[in-house]
């Protein structure tokens, strides 16, 4: 099973060359976007088993919250030895709280790179003053509060954004140049507006215009990247110098992998198969669980994840009824041995071609 290479063009030469973040160089110019509740140690593990990934970053975390040690906070910042490239995303408006628990981070090293969070739409995160409202800021504030977190810590230290408030006020450029004159090693910005949210179209002009506004570091492309068609255009209508995915990567685990093939060859390369999806799903379940250290805990976090995967793999209804409630690993293979036995449907090839289409969340407006 490949995917058509028709309507794909060849990869930019450029990303062939490495990519480096100052000292730090990636592997590729694919990196995996923060997904709050998502894209955590299990899930990270699993897709960079899969092959292609450059950077990965953990959910957003409170700076705060880390200097407080919250019991929960430590959870997210959980990272391994094949976790590595890692940046620790982290969100606050207090610049003596953002330099200190980015040295925290790095002190213990937990963090390759500390990424600052400055696209977030949530109330409860724009309340604070941090997020995409970091983005309004006319005093220079905000360059300041990015310049004590460069100056605190020994990493490459980087900014995600949106574009911008609203359309009225795309401030991205401006903000990405300031921040690059303050030492960031790289910014990446999903293309849309806070106003927006996740509706309406990611504006490739806007991108395109970051990466003009900036001198010499790389920018990532970010937003409705689903597969290598998707990027290819990215790059090519933005010139952006490497892209980060988010939701495609929850819809297709071997999308890196697909990217890296694309850049080496010319051609994406097979998809994932249907064993190789159910096997991703199992480890994925049992990571979950070696993570909070508790079966039903696990099993309980697993239950957000599981309609992505009964849809990917066009389980029946009573098979995604079961998994959503489901509370240890016994029920689970009970639920899938039917279907790791029987092999894949006989239309997965067909209906693989529309896996982009598998529903993933919507954003985080809806679950925070
Ligand atoms: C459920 C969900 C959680 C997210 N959490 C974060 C986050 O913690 N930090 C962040 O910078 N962006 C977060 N984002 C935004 C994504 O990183 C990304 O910018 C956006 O989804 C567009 O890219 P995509 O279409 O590749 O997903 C989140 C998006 C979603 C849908």
């Amino acid at each position: 099973m490949t995917t058509p290479t028709a309507d794909i063009p060849p990869p930019p030469a450029r990303y062939r060359e490495p990519l480096s973040l100052g000292t730090l160089r990636l592997a590729s110019r694919f990196n995996l976007a923060p997904l709050a509740g998502y894209t955590n140690l299990p899930f990270r593990l699993s897709i960079r088993e899969i092959g292609g990934v450059g950077l990965c970053t953990t959910d957003l975390v409170n700076a705060r919250a880390i200097l407080e040690g919250i019991k929960k906070t430590m959870a997210l910042l959980a990272t391994a030895p094949a976790d590595r490239p890692l940046a620790v995303q982290i969100f606050g408006s207090k610049p003596g709280e953002m330099a200190d628990a980015a040295r925290w981070l790095v002190d213990r090293g937990l963090a390759d790179s500390v990424d600052i969070n400055m696209g977030c739409p949530v109330r409860k995160v724009v309340k604070t003053g941090g997020g995409s409202s970091l983005l309004c800021d006319t005093t220079g504030a905000t360059v300041e509060l990015v310049r004590k977190v460069v100056e605190a810590v020994p990493v490459p230290v980087t900014v995600k954004m949106r574009l911008g408030w609203d359309d009225a006020n795309l401030s991205a450029p401006f903000f990405a140049r300031e921040f690059e004159k303050a030492g960031v090693a790289a910014v990446t910005v999903h293309g849309r507006t806070r106003e927006q949210g996740f509706g309406g179209g990611v504006n490739h002009d806007g991108i395109r215009r970051v990466v003009e506004a900036v001198e010499k570091i790389p920018v990532f492309g970010n937003g409705d990247v689903r597969g290598v068609a998707d990027a290819a255009r990215m790059i090519e209508e933005t010139g952006c110098h490497g892209v980060a995915i988010g939701r495609g990567a929850l819809a297709d685990p071997w999308i890196f992998r697909q990217f890296a093939s694309w850049v080496a060859t010319g051609d994406p390369g097979p998809r994932g198969t249907y064993d190789g999806r159910l096997a991703f799903m199992r480890l994925h379940l049992r990571r979950l669980v070696e993570w909070k250290g508790d079966e039903k805990y696990g099993c309980v976090q697993f239950r957000k994840v599981a309609t992505w995967y009964t849809r990917a793999l066009r389980l029946p209804k009573r098979v995604q009824q079961a998994l959503v409630m489901l509370s240890n690993l016994r029920q689970f293979e009970d639920v899938i041995a039917p279907f790791a036995d029987g092999g894949a449907p006989a239309d997965w090839g067909e209906w693989d071609t529309q896996q982009a289409q598998v529903a993933v969340p919507a954003g985080p407006i809806s679950h925070w």
